[in-house]
């Protein structure tokens, strides 16, 4: 390949080394181990002077043309697909914490994190801190002694507001954190957060990395010294992604740039046509002018990206009314699906949130999220037409 290779050509083209057939297309290599040819060469594998397989769950063909496609499409050295973003997440946190030290947590991330952090890592003696991440001096006010993380994603989930990505990757190496960032909802065509100054990027390859709601998996990467910590985590305790998965993956990125451009196309219309309906009380896109942080979002996002988020007046109430009302969207908590989604946060994947934390997060009762997916934008703004007239 030529010395500047675009996004779309590394997502096509990185793949796995032809079999002996020369197949075109690369198949699964659905196998628990690898074979050797001599003992001498068994044991220089697992003495790792040579490279090649030895089991699945260290590594597999499938998985490995996936992380290598990922690496080159965040611009960064190494990574390990777990067999769920939450794995994933919970690889970043496990490999580099231990007991007694502290992690700084932006206010608004995915809720089963939150439980992660609030219920899982404080049993093992790691404490946390939740904040805003929008104005850096409060947030370094709250870095304390024993802080090792710094724990951020943007746009988030489920208000989509908008972190300076660039901002607190300074913050961060000032302090000799690791910037660990859930770049889930942007997908690596939006934004680089390698780029900005994060450490080690978490995806849920389960969204629009998939693109068809049909597979669980994540992935972490970053440099090869930080994956180095991780692997060695995720070889003992297990949570790495099956290579059907991986392959399935891999075929999946072939198409995401054209997909990412569809979705926020599709995203940004819909976001237009609520704002001007009379039955919305704030709706959130970050490439509205109207959201807080349009600026901050055009300057690091390349798109706005599938998601839009807004609130009907009439709260929790009209809320359920108008989900109901819904001739073509998908009641279902994921996203990043070739078809409309739509979730009711405050009494689903937020649901385990206190009112408190809740409130904190801005998740009212009348908020609603909806992954705009590839059908035709016409008729999803029809179907939300009548339903919200339906929902009066
Ligand atoms: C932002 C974000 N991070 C992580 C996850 C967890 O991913 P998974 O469901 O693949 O474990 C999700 C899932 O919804 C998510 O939305």
């Amino acid at each position: 390949m030529g010395k500047t290779v675009h996004f779309e050509t590394h997502a096509v083209r990185q793949q796995a080394e032809k079999s002996l057939h020369r197949e075109h297309s690369v198949p699964v290599f659905e196998t628990s181990s690898f074979i050797f040819n001599t003992a001498e060469e068994a044991q220089a594998v697992f003495a790792e002077e040579r490279e090649g397989n030895i089991y699945t769950r260290y590594s597999n063909p499938n998985t490995d043309e996936l992380v290598n496609k990922l690496c080159k499409l965040e611009g960064t050295e190494d990574g390990i697909a777990t067999s769920s973003g939450m794995a994933a997440v919970f690889l970043g946190f496990f490999s580099f914490l231990r007991p007694g030290d502290h992690i700084l947590v932006s206010r608004n991330i995915f809720g089963t994190t939150h439980l992660l952090i609030t219920q899982i890592l404080s049993k093992w003696g790691i404490s946390h801190t939740y904040t805003g991440m929008d104005d850096l001096k409060q947030v370094e006010k709250k870095i304390l002694p024993m802080t090792k993380i710094l724990y951020a994603e943007s746009p988030a989930n489920p208000g989509l507001d908008i972190l300076d990505l660039a901002a607190l990757g300074r913050l961060a190496q000032k302090k000799g954190l690791y910037f660990l960032f859930d770049n889930c909802f942007a997908t690596p065509y939006l934004q680089n957060p390698i780029r900005f100054g994060a450490d080690l990027v978490i995806h849920s390859t389960t969204k629009f990395i998939d693109g068809q709601g049909r597979t669980i998996g994540g992935a972490i990467l970053g440099s090869a010294e930080y994956i180095r910590e991780v692997r060695q985590v995720a070889r003992i305790t297990g949570p790495t992604m099956s290579p059907h998965t991986a392959w399935l993956l891999s075929k999946s990125l072939e198409t995401l740039s054209v997909r990412m451009e569809k979705h926020s196309q599709n995203a940004l219309r819909l976001a237009q046509y609520l704002e001007k309906n009379p039955d919305t009380e704030r709706v959130r896109y970050p490439f509205l002018p109207s959201h807080p942080q349009y600026k901050l979002a055009r300057k690091q996002m390349k798109l706005g990206g599938g998601l839009v988020s807004f609130e009907l007046k009439g709260g929790s109430e009209r809320a359920m009314k108008f989900v109901n009302a819904l001739k073509i969207m998908s009641i279902t908590s994921n996203l990043g699906d070739t078809r409309t989604t739509i979730t009711h946060p405050a009494t689903t994947t937020h649901s385990k949130l206190t009112p408190e934390e809740k409130k904190e997060s801005g998740i009212t009762g009348g908020m609603l999220r909806v992954s705009v997916g590839l059908e035709n934008i016409r008729d999803i703004i029809e179907d939300v037409e009548q339903a919200i007239l339906h929902s009066r």
